[in-house]
C-alpha cells in the first residue's frame, strides 16, 4: 500500500511533457506540444500534450489523461505500479507498507531514523525555548539575526546545549536505539553528543521529514568550524538535497522560478521577508541531482551569490551541468560584501527584488565577460575562451536556444557566428560519436570516423577531388530532394513517401555513392525510413554531424532551387508548377538520372572485365555471363534513357 500522501506527491511532481517525452518525440505547437501518437499508428501528429493542464490527448484514438494515465497505458502498468514508476523517475521516496519481511525490516529502520531525527528537532527546540541558556544564548541569537517566532518555528530551529551528553541520555532513556543514534551522527562513538553548544538547523527532505542537521557556532571562534553537519545516512545524501526545498517547492512552481543561495541563513532570511522560492546548495557547488530536483519545479534558475571572486566561481561551477538539463540560468551578483541575508535585511523585499530584476545576467554572458577579462589581449587565451564558451553552449540541447546564445555572445567575443557554430557542432559531433561508439557491439568494426576538428580550428567542408567527382551532381540532387521533401507523399494510395520511394528504387546501387557525405545522409535516411520515422528537414538541421547540418542549411535556404541551371541541364520543365507539387516528377526523374549513371558505371566495369577476359582467353562460361550482363545493362540503359528523353548526359 502506498500512502495517500505519497501518491499525491508523485502526482504533483509528474510533468506530462517529461513523462510523455521519454517515449514520444514532441514538438512545440503553440502553447501545446505535438507528436505521433504512441498508441495507434499514424503518419501525421494528432497527439497533443498540454503542459499547462498537465494532460495528454490524442484526437486520433481518443485516449487522454494525466501523467499517471499515460504511464499505465503506455507501460501497461497497474495504478500503484505506475506511481512507483513515476516515483523512481522523479526520485521520490514512497511511503509504502510492504509485506515482504526483509523489506519491512528495512522500512522500519528508515522509519526509526526519521523518528529519532524528529525527536531530536523537538528536543533542540524545547532546549531553545524553555531553558535559560537556550533563551539567552540561542533564541536571542536568532532574534538578533532578524528571525521572528513564526520563522523559527517553521524551520524547526533549536539549540543544542553544551553539556557532554544531555541529548543522548534523554534519547536513550526514551528508548531510542544507541546504534541508530550513532548512525545518524547525533551521538559520537564515545556516546557523547555530536552537536554541542550550537544553533541547530534541521534539514528536511521534500516531504518535510527531518533527515539531517547543521549546527552553527554562536560566537566567533577561528579554531572551530562555523557549521558542523550530520554525516550521510540511508536517509540523507548530501548531493541530492537542497536546503529549504520542502518549504520552497510550491512557490517555485507558482512563480516558475527558483532562487539559489549559498547559506542556510540566506534561505531563512528571504523566507522571513516573503520570498519563498529559494533553496540553498549549502556551500558546495551544485550537483546534477540538485539540478534535476530544481528542474522538477521550474526550468528557471536564478543564482544569487556574493559578488566576490569566490561567489562567481561557485556560480560558474554548476553552469554546464545546469545547461545540460536545459535550465535557464541567470546570475545576480550582490553588491560587494553582501550575501542575500544581509542585503535583504538592509534594503527590504521590494528593493531586493528590484535589484535582482535589474542585475540578473545570463550565465553564459557572464562567463564570457569574465573569461575575456582574464584573457586580456593574449590571442591564444582568447581563442581558448571561445572554445570554452562553445563548450558551454554545446551543452544546451535545444537548438533554438543554442542559436540565441550564439547570437548573443558573438559580439562580446568578437567572433564570426559561423566559426562559433562550427566549434559547437564539432563538440556535439564528438559527443555523439562517443555516444554511438558506446552503443556499438564489441568486436564490430568501428564506424568510419568523421573528420574531427580540434577546438579553435574549423573542420574542412569536404570537397571531393576532381578525380572523385564522378556522379556527385546526381547524388547531390537526390540528397537534396530527400532532405527537403523526403516526408512528402509520393503515392497517396500506397501511402509511400518520397523518401521511401527513392530508397526502394536505389537500394541496389546504395554502395555506389561517390561522395561520402551524400552516402552518409542517404544511409541515415534509410534507417529513418526503415523505422517508419518521418524524414524531416529539422532532423538534419539538428543533426550532431556538423557537415550534415551544413548541408541541410544550404539546401533549406533555397528549397526550390536545384543545382544551377537545373532545368536546362536536365531538360525538366520545373517552372510550370511549383516544385513542391512536382515532387513526384522530381523523384522519378532524379532516380532515373541517378540509376542511369550507376548502370553506366556497371556497364563500363563489366565491359572492361569482358575485354580483359577476351584478350586473355578466359573461361568460356564466364565470358558468356559477362556478355549477357552487358546486354541486360544496355537494355536498362536504353530504357532509362528513353524515359528521360532523348538527350542523356
Ligand atoms: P551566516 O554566517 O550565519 O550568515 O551563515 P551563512 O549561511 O550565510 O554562511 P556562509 O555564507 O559563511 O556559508 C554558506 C554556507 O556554507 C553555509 O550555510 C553552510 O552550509 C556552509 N558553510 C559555511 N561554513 C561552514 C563550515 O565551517 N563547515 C561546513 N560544513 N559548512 C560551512
Ligand atoms: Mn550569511
Amino acid at each position: 500500500m502506498i500512502s495517500q500522501k505519497s501518491i499525491q506527491e508523485v502526482q504533483d511532481a509528474a510533468r506530462i511533457e517529461e513523462v510523455v517525452g521519454d517515449f514520444v518525440e514532441l514538438r512545440r505547437r503553440g502553447v501545446n506540444l505535438a507528436g505521433l501518437c504512441p498508441f495507434h499508428h499514424e503518419k501525421t501528429p494528432s497527439f497533443y500534450v498540454s503542459p499547462s493542464k498537465n494532460i495528454f490527448k490524442c484526437f486520433g484514438c481518443a485516449r487522454g489523461g494525466t501523467p499517471v494515465n499515460f504511464v499505465m497505458e503506455h507501460e501497461n502498468l497497474s495504478f500503484p505500479d505506475a506511481i512507483r514508476y513515476l516515483a523512481r523517475k522523479y526520485r521520490i521516496e514512497l511511503e509504502e507498507t510492504v509485506n515482504d519481511d526483509l523489506a519491512l525490516q528495512e522500512q522500519q529502520v528508515l522509519e526509526s531514523l526519521y523518528l529519532i531525527n524528529q525527536f531530536a528537532q523537538d528536543f533542540f527546540a524545547e532546549q531553545m525555548r524553555s531553558t535559560d541558556l537556550g533563551k539567552s544564548v540561542c533564541l536571542s541569537y536568532f532574534k538578533h539575526r532578524g528571525f521572528d517566532d513564526a520563522t523559527i518555528e517553521k524551520f524547526g530551529l533549536g539549540f543544542a546545549p553544551g553539556d557532554r551528553d544531555r541529548f543522548t541520555q534523554v534519547a536513550v532513556a526514551k528508548g531510542y536505539s544507541i546504534e541508530l543514534l550513532r548512525k545518524l551522527g547525533l551521538t559520537t562513538s564515545f556516546d557523547n553528543d555530536f552537536f554541542r553548544n550550537r544553533a541547530m538547523f534541521p534539514i528536511h527532505n521534500l516531504s518535510g521529514k527531518v533527515i539531517a542537521f547543521a549546527g552553527r557556532i554562536m560566537h566567533k571562534d577561528p579554531k572551530a568550524p562555523k557549521y558542523i553537519n550530520s554525516p550521510e545516512t540511508d536517509i540523507y545524501t548530501k548531493s541530492k538535497v537542497l536546503y529549504g526545498a520542502f518549504f520552497a517547492k510550491k512557490t517555485i512552481r507558482q512563480q516558475d522560478e527558483c532562487f539559489l543561495v549559498e547559506g542556510y541563513t540566506d534561505v531563512i532570511s528571504l523566507h522571513r521577508s516573503g520570498i519563498e522560492n529559494v533553496v540553498a546548495s549549502s556551500g558546495t557547488s551544485l550537483t546534477s541531482d540538485q539540478v534535476k530536483l530544481i528542474k522538477r519545479f521550474s526550468s528557471k534558475l536564478t543564482i544569487l551569490y556574493d559578488g566576490d571572486a569566490a561567489g562567481i566561481r561557485a556560480a560558474l561551477r554548476g553552469l554546464d551541468m545546469a545547461l545540460e538539463e536545459d535550465l535557464n540560468v541567470r546570475v545576480v551578483l550582490l553588491p560587494d560584501g553582501e550575501d542575500p541575508d544581509s542585503y535583504i535585511q538592509k534594503v527590504g523585499k521590494d528593493r531586493f527584488l528590484k535589484y535582482v530584476q535589474e542585475n540578473a545576467q545570463d550565465i553564459i554572458q557572464l562567463e564570457t565577460a569574465l573569461l575575456l577579462e582574464q584573457a586580456g589581449n593574449d590571442p591564444t587565451r582568447r581563442a581558448a575562451v571561445i572554445s570554452q564558451i562553445a563548450y558551454s553552449i554545446s551543452r544546451i540541447h535545444n537548438p533554438l536556444r543554442r542559436d540565441e546564445y550564439v547570437r548573443n555572445v558573438r559580439e562580446t567575443l568578437k567572433v564570426d557566428e559561423g566559426r562559433l557554430l562550427m566549434e559547437i557542432n564539432n563538440i556535439r559531433k564528438r559527443d555523439y560519436e562517443k555516444f554511438t561508439r558506446k552503443q556499438e557491439v564489441p568486436g564490430e568494426k568501428p564506424k568510419e570516423s568523421l573528420p574531427s576538428g580540434q577546438p579553435g580550428q574549423s573542420f574542412p567542408v569536404p570537397v571531393p577531388s576532381p578525380a572523385a567527382i564522378g556522379d556527385v551532381f546526381q547524388e547531390k540532387d537526390l540528397v537534396r530532394l530527400l532532405i527537403t521533401a523526403g516526408n512528402k507523399i509520393f503515392d497517396e494510395k500506397a501511402r509511400v513517401s518520397v523518401a521511401e520511394y527513392v530508397l526502394m528504387n536505389i537500394e541496389d546501387v546504395l554502395g555506389e555513392f561517390d561522395h561520402p557525405l551524400y552516402h552518409r545522409v542517404v544511409m541515415e535516411i534509410r534507417t529513418l525510413a526503415l523505422d517508419k520515422r518521418e524524414v524531416r528537414l529539422d532532423f538534419f538541421l539538428n543533426h550532431p554531424d556538423p557537415e550534415i547540418v551544413q548541408l541541410a542549411v544550404n539546401f533549406s535556404s533555397s528549397p526550390y532551387e536545384y543545382s544551377e541551371n537545373w532545368a536546362q541541364k536536365w531538360e525538366i520543365f520545373l517552372s510550370q508548377s511549383h516544385p513542391d507539387e512536382n515532387q513526384r516528377l522530381d523523384a522519378e526523374n532524379l532516380i532515373k538520372r541517378f540509376k542511369l549513371r550507376k548502370i553506366r558505371r556497371f556497364k563500363a566495369r563489366n565491359a572492361e572485365k569482358l575485354n580483359a577476359m577476351m584478350t586473355a582467353g578466359g573461361p568460356e562460361s564466364e565470358i558468356e555471363v559477362c556478355l549477357r550482363l552487358h546486354l541486360r545493362l544496355k537494355e536498362i540503359e536504353n530504357q532509362l534513357a528513353k524515359e528521360l528523353g532523348t538527350v542523356v548526359l
